[in-house]
């Protein structure tokens, strides 16, 4: 299920002050099932030591050529050729300069011209040395090539300057490593995605709204781009980070995101709503601050549109799959939504459950169908399951 779980990564360490988080990066490849063996630039050795990389890794560390262990002279073709990955993180202006122009006069730059495997390059440096026309050339001649860049954040640097440059986080790289993996098989397909929360303002600061983080949505629409699709996400007010590759439309009430989605319902092939939409909104929104009394206060609330239902009725072509919260009678309240809102299958949660439903990072789905079967997925993190979910589309619904 983990896309890379069983591979072989080659990880490559230049000399940069972020080198230190290639030690988190490693760590996160073995704990996802990989098998990781580090090669470091001379530079890199004066940021962290090698035995650190050998203590973890648990190979040793090709640092040179020439000199020191024998098979040494040979290991930058076997381990290129074992690799289903390369991924150089920190990348430094040099290596960079030194692969776009296939120069090889290292361990590092010497292995990398005999990988056939995706390579992955993550630059870190200066703003100005990140910007500059030769580093950019490069980078151009380098996409040109194959290679997958990892963009650098912005944010401030260690040289005191702001602006971009930035190693990403080693848990962004992993999902950019994890996307390379993954099967392309939703390649051509438009899918459009809604998450998080609404919110109904009953008056300028104040709201009725419900736990929703996100997580599920953005998982889904993070799994369905890493898997080729063309992903719209449509999404309520969160604080998550818009996954690599997909377009993010923010909306915050339930009218705005019925706005959205139904203006974009013909462009898509799949919808997933995984938004926990409200189903009721004031009757009237005060423009000022509602001043407090010592009584108490009732607002009128009525219905909001139910935009799956308005989906399911004027669905053409689209797939259709809705997501159903509920605290019991999962399976008899699922199979109603299914029915009543037209759907091609729903995916139901129990959400009184710490390891299910709302802002969990786990969840435990239970899939229906529309020919009345079921099939009840273990409590697995949100992205797995949003996986095992594209299976299913893939394999109950597209295929038949
Ligand atoms: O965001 P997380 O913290 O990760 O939590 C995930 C989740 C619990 C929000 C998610 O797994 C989930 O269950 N989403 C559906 C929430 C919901 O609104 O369920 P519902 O049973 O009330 O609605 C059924 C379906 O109708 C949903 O697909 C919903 O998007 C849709 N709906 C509901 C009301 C409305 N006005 N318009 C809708 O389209």
């Amino acid at each position: 299920m983990k896309p890379i779980s069983g591979k072989q990564i080659v990880l490559g360490v230049c000399g940069g002050i972020a080198a230190y988080k290639s030690v988190e990066l490693l760590r996160l490849f073995q704990k996802a099932g990989a098998d990781v063996k580090v090669v470091m630039t001379e530079n890199a050795q004066q940021f962290v030591g090698s035995m650190t990389f050998e203590a973890i890794s648990g190979h040793p560390v090709f640092r040179e050529m020439y000199g020191g262990n024998p098979d040494a002279q040979m290991r930058h073709i076997a381990w290129a050729e074992a690799a289903d990955a390369v991924v150089i993180a920190p990348a430094t202006a040099n290596i960079i300069g030194k692969l776009a122009n296939g120069i090889a006069d290292d361990a590092l730059t010497t292995l990398m011209l005999a990988v056939t495997a995706p390579k992955i390059i993550c630059p870190s440096m200066n703003t100005h040395m990140y910007e500059n026309r030769a580093v950019q050339r490069n980078l151009d001649v380098l996409e040109g090539d194959g290679y997958v860049i990892v963009d650098p954040g912005e944010g401030e640097l260690a040289c005191g300057s702001v602006g971009a440059g930035r190693l990403p986080e080693p848990e962004y790289i992993f999902d950019r490593v994890a996307g390379v993996f993954s099967p392309k098989d939703f390649k051509g397909k438009r899918v459009l995605v809604t998450a998080g929360p609404t919110r109904e303002f009953i008056d300028p600061v104040r709201f009725v709204s419900n736990p929703s983080s996100g997580k599920m949505g953005y998982a889904v629409a993070k799994a369905a781009a890493d898997r080729g699709a063309d992903v719209t996400l449509v999404s309520g007010p969160t604080g998550l980070e818009t996954p690599f590759g997909v377009r993010r439309v923010d909306v915050v009430s339930a009218a705005e995101m019925a706005e959205a989605v139904l203006a974009r319902m013909n462009d898509a092939d799949i919808i997933i709503k995984v938004a926990a939409v409200a189903d009721y909104t004031p009757m009237e929104k005060a423009n000022y601050k509602i001043k407090k009394t010592d009584g108490g206060i009732s607002v009128s609330m009525e219905r909001t549109v139910d935009i799956l239902v308005e989906l399911g009725r004027r669905k053409t072509h689209q797939i259709l799959v809705g997501f159903a919260a509920e605290t019991q009678d999962l399976k008899k309240n699922a199979l109603e939504k299914l029915k009543r809102k037209n759907l091609d299958m729903i995916a139901g949660n129990l959400v009184n459950d710490s390891s299910s439903g709302f802002n969990s990072d786990t969840n435990k789905l239970n899939f229906f169908y529309k020919d009345g079967s079921m099939e009840e997925l273990p409590e697995m993190d949100k992205e797995a399951a949003a996986h095992v979910m594209l299976d299913r589309i893939t394999s109950r619904i597209i295929r038949r």
